[in-house]
């Protein structure tokens, strides 16, 4: 989703933003724009498509500027095009925003009433001719930009620069935004995400809601100020060496990010042993025996969080007698759940930025509530926010479509639900963590298999995923993925619900890819047959050497479950995303990047 960096320093910022912008491609985008200024004048370059357009549209100008901020657009309001990218500016003022101004239509008849003229659709633009018709009648930057940010509703993150002076300003509401600084150069950075920052500034500055942030180089003092929305001075912020790393971005040999991503999971599952099931990363499982009395648990998260948020609750249902509700973020905010402060909240999120789980997780929070997160990204807004994290060390996930961030969660997930049982028999769990390890390393050798599949019913008419259990977050999962990145319409369903209604639809150009596991297997078994006898396309994925299953279904695909107490929803699901990923590849899909999706949700 959107992008923002922002740079004000003795060198060229334009180097450093749009550097910046492009470690921010992956998150999804469709426009990008810079604004620099240069002797007084600001101007703006802004681009639809990728950033690449942008690159060609000002190679030739060699443009540089101590000011320059820049920005990666998701659009909200208003089409994709050259105008409504952003930054917005006029003569005065440039600025870049992420996030939605939700009175943006009652602000612009305002500011239309005093004639001012608005040339996009965006609800940014409130934002600069309120900036700016304030300035007109104070001269006074700061608290044009203050007093702006006070009427507008809605989760928002701004970076203004203007033609007055040195300075780059910034101001957020439930959004991420952070500040950098260059130590030794005393260069100052904002950004919405830190990774934008990696080799650039070695202090990041998390400054809290509603603080004004000020870079000045040329400042003797401090080249970073903050100020509460009175103009006092705030120490509402915290510091960190940036001690993130560049992570090898690169597709290593694979046709897309996602299949690399797809093949780094039996690595992964055994860097998880290292670090949680090793005699000393063990301790990070410790202390969570004090929460085994606890009632509730509530866990809200978003896409494929919330489908391992599912494979959750089974475990921690199973291994203790803690309830867990589980629920769409975007519900669980809403709807006035029933929360006690003896509850636990737990929130499961590959970025930690997603607006919506954050938005539960601070509702916890104000009732009191501990909570905890299963999270990819360690210093991430959500990192911050919880009372503890258990990290899912996936390293940077560029595919949009989340593969092994999923897997990775679903593995801490039952770390946590022993953990909560005080049942951590490290042994056990090392042995099948490695064999699933093995196993996953299997179904990968086996990846033309799956291809073959794939090439029979990739024209299908649509496609049923079923599963029965905790087989069922999996037959939601796959058909998730193959929407996202096959364009394709697909639905999960729990195979008992088939006959409720989407048995309907079954013809012979309709696929069911049915998960049928020992796990219930007789009645999944039972659901697979309803659709073969109308005639239905049938993918199963079940046991090895399983004739019966293999002699009803079109395609099957067996896997050895031998040792996968737990995890064989783990490795289901793996067998899915190749399926989906083969499907989207004949399609010739942009599988990296799915049209219209965004891979951190920074808006409701
Ligand atoms: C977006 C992504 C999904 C992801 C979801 C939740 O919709 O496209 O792949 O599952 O957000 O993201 P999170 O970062 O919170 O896991």
């Amino acid at each position: 989703m959107c992008g923002i960096v922002g740079y004000a320093g003795k060198s060229n910022g334009v180097i450093p933003v749009l550097e910046g912008l492009s470690r921010l491609e992956y998150r999804g985008y469709d426009s990008s724009g810079i604004s620099t200024k240069v002797e007084n004048d600001l101007s703006v370059y802004k681009k639809e498509g990728k950033l690449e357009n942008l690159r060609t549209h000002i190679k030739d100008l060699n443009l540089t500027s101590n000011l320059c901020i820049g920005h990666t657009r998701w659009a909200t309001h208003g089409a994709v095009n050259d105008t409504n990218a952003h930054p917005h500016g006029n003569e005065i003022f440039s600025i870049v925003h992420n996030g939605i101004i939700e009175n943006a239509n009652i602000l612009r008849e305002d500011l239309k009433s005093k004639g001012y003229n608005f040339n996009s659709e965006t609800d940014t633009e409130v934002f600069l001719w309120s900036i700016t018709d304030l300035y007109k009648k104070t001269n006074d930057i700061e608290k044009s930009i203050i007093e702006t940010f006070k009427k507008v509703d809605g989760n928002s993150a701004f970076v203004i620069m203007n033609k007055e002076n040195n300075k780059m300003y910034s101001i957020k509401r439930s959004a991420p935004l952070v500040c950098g600084l260059n130590s030794n150069s005393n260069e100052t950075y904002m950004s919405s995400d830190p990774y934008a920052l990696v080799g650039f500034a070695d202090k990041i500055y998390f400054p809290e809601d509603g603080i004004l942030c000020i870079a000045d180089y040329t400042s003797l003092t401090n080249v970073l100020k903050f100020k509460n929305l009175d103009g006092s001075t705030s120490k509402d912020y915290k510091v960190q060496d940036n001690t993130m790393e560049m992570e090898s971005v690169t597709k290593g040999g694979y046709d897309h990010f996602m299949l690399k991503e797809i093949f780094e999971q039996p690595g992964l599952i055994r860097k998880l042993t290292q670090l949680y099931l090793s005699d000393d990363g063990v301790k990070d499982l410790n202390n969570f025996e004090k929460f085994s009395s606890k009632n509730y648990i509530h866990l809200a998260a978003c896409g494929t969080a919330l489908h391992a948020g599912y494979v959750i609750k089974n475990f921690i249902e199973r291994e203790t007698k803690i309830k867990v509700g589980t629920d769409f973020a975007s519900e669980f905010r809403y709807r006035k759940p029933n929360i006690s402060k003896d509850d636990l909240g737990l929130f499961i999120s590959q970025s930690g930025e997603t607006a919506d789980t954050l938005a539960c997780q601070q509702m916890c929070k104000d009732e009191q509530l501990y909570t905890l997160s299963i999270v990819n990204v360690n210093g991430s807004t959500l990192f911050r926010e919880c009372d503890k994290n258990l990290l899912i060390h996936a390293g940077v996930e560029i595919g949009v479509a989340s593969t092994k961030a999923f897997t990775q969660q679903v593995l801490v997930g039952l770390l946590l639900s022993k953990a909560l049982a005080s049942n951590i028999d490290k042994d056990v769990l090392l042995k099948e963590f490695n064999t699933l390890a093995s196993r996953v390393e299997d179904v990968l050798s086996r990846k033309d298999e799956i291809k073959n599949i794939a090439r029979a019913i990739y024209n299908k008419k649509g496609f049923i995923f079923t599963g029965r259990g905790e087989q069922y977050p999996i037959a939601l999962e796959g058909a998730l993925k193959l929407k996202e990145i096959a364009y394709v319409h697909a639905e999960g369903y729990a195979a008992g619900e088939l006959k409720h209604g989407p048995i309907s639809l079954i013809d012979e150009d309709m696929v069911n890819v049915a998960i049928i596991t020992p796990d219930l297997y007789d009645k999944t078994y039972s659901n697979a047959q309803e659709v073969k006898a109308r005639k239905g396309i049938l993918v199963s994925v079940g046991e090895v050497n399983n004739k019966e299953l293999e002699n009803d279904s079109d395609y099957y695909f067996g896997i050895d479950f031998d040792g996968l107490v737990h995890t064989k929803p783990v490795i289901t699901n793996v067998v899915l995303q190749l399926l989906s990923y083969h499907i989207a590849k004949i399609k010739g899909t942009d599988i990296d990047k799915p049209r219209n999706l965004a891979k951190s949700v920074t808006v409701e």
